[in-house]
């Protein structure tokens, strides 16, 4: 089995690492984290042991919040990454998204799913009615005892044993308790495969959807607030958190030890994930449905500058983290405009494929909205997600805010608490992690240091191609993109001063992307990515990001197709690759999985200013 450690040898050790190669951009630069894997160990708990390199021992008590030294922060940075908020989009509407008081108006989620008959989980999704009184209001405990949650690499045998007797009582409660491990899945289920209709708000007849767009983050923490609250009272511990799955950090990069298969029962483990990716197999931020063959060194490069890419470069403003607006009369079907954050559309869904069993229909369960909340792994992914809201909201970067909307601060869920009550919670009070009585162990952060590095640099890429490539404004939209496509897209503005940059940013917007639902889709975007025969890794400044996207399940005539968007930071990928001076950019894009029937109805480079 391989094992990872990270230590902080001098760059020319690792130069002559023979596991080196070119793909490994950001290991070869001097005072980054260098990683080294060895094929060693072969025993899961020296695993964990090498896992834990000492300088990343720290006291379990520090939080999260200290992780982010800012001193490092600004030189990493270069005083660049300022934000912006986009103008957000317009809407008719303007009223937020509720779920309905009376939870017994909840339908079996719609779907075309293929091989439905083979599937193991069901797709009834409502939740049990106990009583039929209107939800209340929830009310924040006051001087909460902060329960923090452990990174799961390094959970102490103690904690491990608490919560996985925490799980089997979850899965010891009758199926129709609220609380039952079946309920608590399905209420995933019932909130993105159609379960809900906007009837709260006078749309009986649109469906409500939490992906996709800004609700996406605070839905998540509030269905893990409550599922987490339920597992402490199970085993009695008001300090008890779950853990999360350090997955952007390479101590993390494989499926924690605590889920595996132990030879005795164990609860937190689910037969239905994909074999070839328990450890040492070294989880890909960039999964495409099939394994990249990087070597362990390659894959954690990728996967560091791939973070970088979703945390920083690719969401320097509200909208590209949270996603779009989306407010009652929003039909996720029609919604031509929306966007998607880009840890949702990235990282979130690589881990959701990654781990699902591609042997079981439709990927369950992790590869599927409707069966994910099944796997225990669920929740410890997503608490990692949950994570990364509240570290890029920590790393103080300008624009770096939740939205600030009375239709997102006022949009509410309704769940069962950990006593059965019927409550209904907003997103204005899920901003604060710690006024909700939780918050994160800390772990080291490299990829705030892992900035792609060029594959070629040079200007003029788009200029030389003049007449041979199509010109954004020539293509006649909407575009398929189920072959290489590439086109010239123009900058609204070249050569721009420091001072310029201080106050926006330049993004490139796929707008309008419409696929379908019931696939697992993923679409790379290069820009100025000239082929020399060696292919440009994600670990590199041309490779500008992806788009990703679950199988939800919606149906929209024979096909369920869904609309959605996506965004890419430009300033400080063209300076990296010298073409800061050009009039125009070459943008490729690189259909990975699903994309058959993917269009897009825009291509544009805008200047978003940052407030
Ligand atoms: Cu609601 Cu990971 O999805």
């Amino acid at each position: 089995m391989a094992s990872l450690s990270l230590s902080t040898l001098p760059s020319t050790t690792t130069t002559k690492n023979p596991l080196f190669s070119k793909s490994s951009p950001h290991l070869k630069q001097s005072n980054r984290f260098k990683v080294s894997c060895n094929a060693a160990a072969n025993n899961n708990d020296k695993r964990v042991e090498n896992f834990e390199a000492p300088k990343l021992i720290l006291p379990k008590t520090t939080l999260e919040m200290q992780n982010v030294d800012r001193r490092n922060l600004l030189l990493g940075l270069g005083g660049l990454y300022g934000a912006a908020n986009l103008a957000s989009i317009p809407s008719a509407f303007g009223t937020p998204i509720a779920a309905p008081d009376n939870i017994s108006d909840c339908v079996t989620a719609s779907s075309n799913l293929q091989n439905s008959k083979d599937a193991v989980r069901g797709l009834a999704c409502c939740p049990p009615v106990l009583s039929t009184d209107k939800p209340k209001d929830y009310v924040l405990p006051t001087n909460p005892v902060i329960r923090v949650r452990p990174a799961a690499q390094r959970a102490t045998e103690e904690y491990v044993a608490k919560y996985k007797a925490a799980i089997q009582a979850m899965k010891d409660l009758p199926d129709e308790h609220p609380h039952s491990w079946k309920q608590q899945a399905k209420i995933h289920c019932a909130y993105c495969n159609g379960g809900y209709s906007q009837e709260q708000s006078g749309y009986p007849d649109i469906q409500l959807q939490i992906h996709n767009t800004w609700l996406f983050f605070p839905f998540h923490r509030w269905y893990l607030y409550f599922y987490e609250r339920i597992l402490g009272k199970l085993i009695n511990d008001p300090t008890f958190a779950l853990p999360y799955w350090n997955w952007d950090n390479p101590t993390g990069m494989v499926l924690p030890a605590m889920f595996e298969q132990d030879g005795k029962k164990n609860p937190i483990f689910d037969p239905y994930r994909d074999a070839t990716h328990l450890p040492p197999a070294i989880f890909d931020v960039g999964y495409n449905g099939s394994d990249s063959g990087a070597s362990c060194l390659d894959q954690i490069g990728s996967n560091l500058s791939l973070m970088y890419r979703q945390m920083l470069t690719n969401a320097p403003d509200t909208t590209t983290f949270f996603g779009g607006e989306f407010v009652a009369g929003n039909d996720p079907l029609k919604k031509e405009f929306n966007l998607a954050g880009s840890i949702e559309a990235g990282v979130h869904t690589a881990a959701h494929r990654w781990v699902g069993n591609p042997r079981m229909a439709n990927n369950e369960d992790m590869g599927n909205f409707y069966s994910a909340g099944y796997d225990p792994l669920f929740y410890v992914h997503h608490a990692n997600v949950d994570r990364m809201w509240k570290i890029w909201k920590d790393l103080g970067i300008q624009g770096h805010n939740e939205p600030t909307s009375p239709d997102w601060l006022d949009a509410s869920y309704v769940f069962y608490d950990e006593n059965e009550q019927l409550v209904r919670v907003y997103n204005r009070d899920s901003v604060n992690v710690q006024a909700m009585g939780y918050d994160y162990e800390r772990s080291e952060i490299p990829w705030l240091h892992s900035r792609p590095i060029p594959h070629a640099k040079g200007a003029n890429v788009a200029a030389k191609l003049a007449g041979v490539v199509q010109k954004v404004e020539d293509v006649k939209f909407p575009l398929k993109l189920n072959e290489i496509v590439k086109v010239l897209v123009k900058r609204p503005t070249k050569k721009r001063s420091k001072k310029d940059k201080g106050k926006a940013n330049e993004m490139l917007f796929l707008n309008g992307i419409q696929f379908d639902g019931e696939e697992f889709v993923k679409l790379d975007v290069f820009v100025n990515d000239v082929d020399d025969g060696v292919a440009t890794t994600a670990a590199e400044s041309e490779f500008a990001g992806s788009f990703s996207q679950l199988p939800h399940g919606h149906k929209h005539g024979d096909k369920m197709l869904m609309s959605s968007g996506a965004a890419f930071g430009l300033t400080e990928l063209l300076e990296d690759i010298e073409a800061e001076d050009d009039d125009s950019i070459l943008v490729t894009f690189v259909p990975k999985i699903g994309c058959d029937d993917v269009t897009v109805s825009e291509i544009k480079i805008k200047l978003v200013p940052i407030v």
